[in-house]
């Protein structure tokens, strides 16, 4: 059985991992933390592209993964065309959930909480013309929120203030959001703590749509491949990261934590 790969800047992939593996727990995976190019939302467009791209040809060649998902969307929202390009194997991009949101709102009002780079690209812009028209759309973007979610996963204390602050533009608005997409795959892990901070909200996330897609594309190619049956028993799942940090001790734990065996130094 070959793996999938799951890449991000950091451990935001954990939240779409966590979906795939409980729809195929018998499906392995190497997921790759670009922790040495962390965080991808301040970072310029080409520099985001230029990683993606290196990284994820070097894990296919290495690996023959069945497919790759680009469990990012700051990454997704700008890199996807190219990777295609670049890689024979089916590419899975995150992009933020706007049509769910969008359809599910009963007061026409949607926020969008992502990474600055997320709020402010192009494809985010054609996504809310397509899709949410007929709605109000509040953007606000925040590299601290990505922080504070590697933090709680690393096992650091998170102050709920903090929270409050990030959500904001929300909570200030006149007409006030009744769903909000988590735009970035870091958010998740904290959806606790922002919906405390803002209870009446449904928080819409891409992860089990993405896990569908993945079923759905492994379907075909297990269909067209032949690979025989899979066993339950034998599932490995590896983590790879492209640098080291004073965090990656920590990190490499969370992954240890969720079964990984954890390489570092892959590059
Ligand atoms: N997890 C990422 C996303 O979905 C990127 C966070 C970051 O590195 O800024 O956007």
């Amino acid at each position: 059985m070959h793996p999938i790969v799951i890449m991000d800047s950091g451990a935001g992939g954990l939240t779409v991992f966590e979906e795939i593996s409980r729809m195929m727990p018998w499906l392995p995976v190497i997921y790759c933390a670009d922790n040495a190019g962390f965080p991808y939302g301040p970072r310029s467009e080409e520099d985001v592209v230029h990683r993606v791209s290196h990284y994820l040809g070097i894990l296919c060649q290495k690996h023959t993964p069945s497919l790759a998902v680009l469990a990012c969307n700051t990454a997704s929202t700008v890199a996807l065309t190219r990777i295609r390009k670049e890689l024979t194997i089916p590419i899975v991009g995150v992009v933020p959930a706007i049509k769910t949101a969008a359809t599910h709102s009963r007061n026409k009002c949607i926020g969008l909480l992502a990474t600055p780079g997320t709020v402010k690209r192009s494809y985010t812009d054609n996504l809310i013309e397509d899709f949410a028209s007929d709605c109000e759309v509040i953007r606000a973007g925040s590299t601290r929120l990505v922080h504070l979610a590697e933090n709680k996963l690393h096992g650091e204390p998170v102050e709920q203030h903090e929270f409050d602050e990030i959500l904001e533009p929300f909570k200030s608005a006149q007409k006030k959001p009744d769903h909000i997409v988590l735009g970035c795959t870091h958010f998740p892990l904290v959806r606790e703590e922002l919906s405390k901070s803002m209870p009446d909200v449904t928080w819409v996330d891409s992860g089990e749509a993405i896990a569908r897609r993945v079923s759905s594309l492994l379907g075909d190619i297990t269909h067209t491949s032949d690979s025989g049956p899979v066993s339950e028993m034998s599932v490995n799942h590896l983590a790879v990261f492209t640098g080291e940090n004073e965090a990656l001790g920590s990190l490499a734990r969370a992954f240890k934590m969720r079964g990984f065996d954890v390489l570092d130094h892959q590059f």
